[in-house]
């Protein structure tokens, strides 16, 4: 958070970075720290300027009391110039402690300090070799070599007119992996540099008055792709400034918007190894590498989204708002898309590349955790309608496999925040085999919606919440959509007496909480419902729980059933019903207390059941957008129950941006 020549107190500067900290909290919560501009100074003197950090083991909440400590910074210190950083860690090198969290530092006077999201792979080797120079490290994590890599290059500056953005350069040369990267430094005040490379980075603009650019042309070295001379760049001529009249523009770099929002809606989103610096109030963007047919311009963007959609409301965990917004957030998903004069779905991100979506000979979905279970939930209706071969991959698998890909491939990448490190891989590796690759994500401008061919946004509002909600989204393909299903999308919309169900779902929970194991069976189009209603529940209630393919039931898993295994079965009036049925049998005939998730009115299940919990009925293939919905309230009740909190289980982050 930078903010130039508009006077704040300290203690305004804490609350702004806090906030924006509660807001990516569902990132990672293991950690939090801050770095903010010393004790005494308020203007920005190199002799007297210091760095302050503070960091702490656990949620923001205690970053937050530590600050407010007795004997803390003077709160009512005012800033003319300042540049605070803030940071929440999920760890993945080092466990959870004040040590290893952000921001990390230089030396003990705090010289250079970092925040860093992501990972560095390189990290042994560059702290071996820094070690040898005599550097002393004092955490366990891969970040710290990047503030002791930058002040070894400041320490062996050839001369003392280097700037800040080059020293960054010349480090991030250096750096394997992926990381977005904001720097501060004692020696450069007020100053602020970041870069990004395979993790998202965009940089919030206020401005009290019109901006006088809405896009940024980004600079390249003058000497192109020779790294040793970066330094030579020509100075950017095309930046934002500060109003000349008083007012200054404030800057928020943030790895997601939800941090930034209730300041501006005014961003704009950094490609990788794009270096942005803001000096003296004045934001300008470099790369540092130039290749040829890059897109010079970062355009200023209006987000859509509003303050109230990251809030809770009246519900008690983002996660319950998320499940009882889907009626709206498939409206939303398909609106503008449905033209209902000739039945036709529009899907206006795929247009220009129909053509050759419609040659290929065969989609390959790729995904993780929720986004795969989509993929599931849709590969027979895709393969019905499409008669082409379609197969469902889980990202981190198919790249260890290297699975074959062709230029006549289509690969579709579903991911709900569009960050996920191994999708991500996955997308580049298929296009580096030539496929055309198609992205289908809910958050605009991720690193998924950038880098594919073409896409899908899933429009479905800002998830907050840990475990997904929002990546039930329906793969239509234009030739391919038939009207029946086109009048059930939106017929569905009045079947939402799914959620009324809850009261009963609670009871259920009730029953069911102080149980070990959960077990949920379904065949069909809803094996992709049993995959994800196991996925939800050991996520946040740390129950055991497993997803079932009915159809394996006397393969294995019939062994686990007897009178104390609690079971679910997902039994609806579809084309698997007598096979299903036979399976509830099989249960029953063991002892079996089956809760069974069916079609309202079904007698035969009635009888069989220890409970049933009935849903309306739709077309098949859309049948487990409705019955995913219990299973996503049983997991939360069961989590309250057990007295977990919902939104952040215990060692998840909400984007995986790590392999
Ligand atoms: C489960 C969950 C995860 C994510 C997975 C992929 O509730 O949230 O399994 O689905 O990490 O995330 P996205 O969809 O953001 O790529």
């Amino acid at each position: 958070y930078l903010n130039y020549r508009v006077p704040r107190t300290r203690k305004e500067i804490f609350e702004t970075l806090v906030r924006g900290l509660q807001r990516l909290e569902y990132r990672g919560y293991d950690s939090a720290g801050i770095a903010v501009d010393g004790p005494n100074k308020t203007t920005s003197d190199i002799n007297g300027n210091t760095i302050c950090l503070i960091k702490k083991k656990g949620k923001v909440k205690a970053l937050d009391e530590e600050l407010y400590r007795k004997d803390t910074l003077d709160l009512d210190t005012q800033l003319c110039t300042h540049f605070g950083l803030a940071h929440t860690r999920w760890a993945t090198h080092g466990e959870p402690s004040a040590l290893n969290s952000h921001p990390h530092r230089s030396d003990k006077n705090n010289e250079f300090v970092v925040i860093h999201n992501g990972i560095i792979t390189n990290y042994k080797e560059l702290k071996e070799y820094l070690i040898t120079k005599g550097y002393e490290f004092e955490s366990e994590t891969d970040t710290e070599v990047i503030p002791k890599l930058i002040k070894y290059v400041y320490d062996n500056r050839e001369n003392d007119r280097i700037t800040f953005s080059t020293l960054v350069e010349r480090v991030v040369q250096q750096l394997e992996g992926a990381f977005a990267l904001v720097f501060k430094s004692r020696h450069f005040p007020g100053e602020a540099v970041s870069t990004r490379r395979g993790s998202p980075l965009l940089i919030g603009v206020r401005s009290e008055h019109e901006l006088p650019t809405e896009e940024i042309t980004v600079q390249y070295n003058s000497k192109g792709l020779n790294k040793k001379n970066s330094h030579n760049r020509p100075d950017c001529s095309n930046s934002i400034q500060s109003v000349e009249d008083g007012s200054a523009v404030e800057y928020y770099f943030a790895s997601d918007a939800s941090a930034i929002i209730e300041h501006t809606n005014k961003v704009l989103y950094l490609e990788d190894d794009d270096i942005a610096v803001v000096r003296q109030g004045k934001l300008s963007i470099h790369r540092l590498n130039w290749q040829a047919g890059e897109d010079p311009v970062r355009a200023i963007q209006t987000l859509q989204m509003e303050l109230q959609q990251i809030m809770k409301g009246n519900f008690d965990a983002f996660m319950q708002k998320e499940i009882f917004e889907q009626p709206e957030s498939v409206v939303n998903t398909m609106r503008g898309r449905i033209c209902f004069d000739n039945n036709k779905v529009v899907l206006g991100g795929l247009k220009d590349h129909l053509k050759e979506i419609k040659r290929c000979r065969r989609l390959i979905m790729i995904g993780c955790g929720t986004s795969f279970h989509a993929a599931v939930a849709t590969r027979q209706i895709l393969e019905e309608l499409t008669e082409l071969p379609v197969m469902v991959e889980l990202a981190s698998d198919f790249l260890d496999r290297s699975t074959p890909v062709f230029r006549d491939d289509v690969c579709f990448f579903i991911s709900q925040s569009g960050e996920t490190a191994d999708t991500l891989m996955a997308l580049r590796y298929c296009k580096d085999h030539g496929a055309l690759t198609v992205g289908i994500t809910n958050t605009v401008g991720s690193s998924i919606c950038r880098e594919t061919d073409c896409g899908v946004h899933i429009n479905a509002g800002p998830e907050i919440g840990v475990a997904s909600t929002k990546v039930q989204f329906i793969l239509y393909i234009n030739r391919f959509m038939s009207v029946s299903i086109n009048i059930c999308v939106v017929k569905l919309m009045l079947k939402w007496k799914v959620l009324s169900l809850d009261e009963k779902i609670k009871s259920i929970a009730n029953e069911l909480y102080q149980q070990r194991s959960l077990l949920v069976m379904g065949r069909g189009f809803n094996y992709a419902t049993c995959l994800e209603g196991a996925l939800k529940i050991k996520e946040i209630t740390y129950m055991h729980s497993e997803g079932i393919l009915a159809g394996e039931l006397k393969h294995g898993p019939l062994a686990l059933i007897d009178k104390n295994m609690p079971v679910i079965m997902i039994i609806m009036r579809d084309g698997c019903y007598t096979k299903c049925h036979n399976a509830l049998q099989q249960v029953t005939a063991r002892s079996g207390r089956p809760i069974i998730l069916c079609c309202q009115d079904d007698p035969e299940m009635s009888k069989n059941a220890y409970r049933t919990i009935e849903l309306p009925q739709t077309v098949d293939c859309l049948q487990g957008i409705l019955s995913v919905i219990p299973l996503q309230l049983l997991s939360f009740h069961l989590a309250v129950l057990r007295g977990y909190d919902v939104d952040c289980p215990r060692n998840l982050a909400k984007s995986v941006t790590v392999e």
